[in-house]
């Protein structure tokens, strides 16, 4: 299955033309290799509304998954996580734990990622890091596992993973 995804990446500087946007096509590379749909990419600023405001629009053009990149660290603008949880109705923790838990074995400032997931709908969001680095980094962890919850939140496998199933290939 072909899953659509969509990247957003959140930064002032990029937004402003100051920075050029490494992240948002590091990550897109990464995701097209492993077989993703790629959708056009989105840049917003910091600003917690226009961040709302892109995630609810590639919830309603389907996306399957959703990747925001940067603003979920300390600094006063730093606000993606806010702006995920607010559009979720169902927080996803165990990504953002897994992502963290990965990272830690890699650097200790891991620890300083706000990064959130969560289901709107039918679609998962999911938060990285802004620098490109940092955001393969957490994506590589629990990339493998995407697929199976994607199927699961499309419902188009089996929707109760404690039944009997085949071994995993
Ligand atoms: N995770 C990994 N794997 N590698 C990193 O270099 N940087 C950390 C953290 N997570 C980092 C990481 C740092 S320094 C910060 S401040 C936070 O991610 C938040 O980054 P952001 O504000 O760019 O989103």
């Amino acid at each position: 299955m072909e899953y659509s995804v969509q990247i957003i990446t959140v930064s002032d500087r990029c937004f402003a033309g100051e920075r050029e946007d490494f992240s948002g096509p590091a990550l897109a590379a990464c995701l097209e290799q492993e077989g993703y749909r790629l959708l056009p990419p989105v840049l917003v600023p910091d600003e917690q509304p226009q961040i709302e405001a892109a995630l609810l629009a590639a919830c309603a053009a389907d996306a399957a998954l959703v990747l925001t990149t940067g603003g979920t660290g300390f600094a006063p603008r730093d606000l993606t996580p806010e702006a995920t949880l607010a559009v979720c109705e169902r927080p996803v923790p165990g990504i953002p734990e897994a992502m963290r838990a990965a990272s830690l074995a890699i650097t200790p400032r891991a620890m300083l990622s706000r990064a959130a997931a969560g289901i709107r709908g039918r679609t998962l969001i999911v938060n990285l890091p802004g620098s490109p680095r940092a955001a393969l980094e957490n994506l590589a962890p629990v990339l493998p596992a995407l697929a199976h919850g994607l199927k699961m939140l499309r419902a188009e496998g089996p929707q109760d993973c404690a039944a009997p199933q085949p071994p995993e290939a």
